[in-house]
């Protein structure tokens, strides 16, 4: 097991790591836990679940394939999260945000943040690709998917970049747990850079107006106002 057992210094994450060579989602087991702030990671998953029921590439040693149990409610997790993430690698790598919940460097999205809820339990799955090759994802990611080594030119210290996102997320959920989630919400609409970008998607065509609280685009098209609750977007012309 690479990663330590426990992170020290923190509030609510990390008083124990449980570290698995495989597992089917790390979500599962955080589902599973009662003790606020667990984190479970696997070297490998073998049933990585993506948003809206998409899978999640998550090839052996290669990522960061963690999850946290955490207590619910916790508005705005997800969007925190990314900002974690960002935060954690600002000194190192520009982390682009992009909706509706990507983490990308240099136009590849190298992560992804999938939250799961059941009953009063939150999972808060996180993955990382961290030293992947382009040859390492599969044909049909390869033109879209990158890591941190892709987007750098050399290969990252996982143990470090788990113990830094693990350190921002704690500071993270303090802030949410003391009301600080509309803020949360502000500061990755911003990140975001989508708000009066004209996009497309399908036939519908119009400005972006707002992030609404649950991550939706709200877009002014020519027929009124539209909800655009998840999906792939084209931006048309950047503000
Ligand atoms: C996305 O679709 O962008 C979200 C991907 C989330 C992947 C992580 S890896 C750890 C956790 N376990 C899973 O099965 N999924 C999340």
């Amino acid at each position: 097991n690479p990663f330590p057992e426990a992170l020290p210094g923190t509030t609510v994450i990390g008083a124990a790591i449980h570290w698995y060579p495989e597992a089917p989602s790390t979500n599962i087991y955080a589902l599973e836990c009662e003790r606020d702030g667990t984190v479970f990671i696997a070297e490998h998953q073998t049933a990585g679940r993506g948003r809206h029921g998409k899978r999640w590439h998550s090839a052996e040693g290669l990522g960061l394939w963690f999850s946290i149990a955490l207590a619910a409610p916790l508005r705005g997790v997800s969007f925190g999260a990314a900002l974690a993430v960002r935060n954690a690698l600002a000194n190192k790598v520009a982390v682009d945000l992009r909706w509706p919940n990507d983490l990308c460097c240099a136009s590849r999205k190298i992560g992804g943040i999938l939250v799961e809820q059941r009953g009063n339990r939150i999972a808060l799955g996180i993955g990382i690709n961290v030293n992947h090759r382009p040859e390492d994802f599969p044909v049909y990611l390869r033109h879209r998917a990158g890591s941190l080594a892709t987007a750098t030119g050399y290969a990252w210290d996982r143990t470090e970049v788990l113990t830094q996102v693990l350190m921002h997320l704690d500071d993270m959920v303090i802030r949410m747990r003391q009301g600080g989630h509309e803020a949360i919400h502000d500061e990755w609409t911003k990140a975001c850079n989508i708000i009066g970008c004209d996009i497309r998607r399908g036939a519908i065509v119009g400005r972006v107006t707002a992030i609404d609280g649950d991550g939706a685009l709200l877009v002014m098209t020519g027929t009124g106002p539209r909800r655009l609750a998840c999906g792939d977007i084209t931006i048309v012309r950047p503000i």
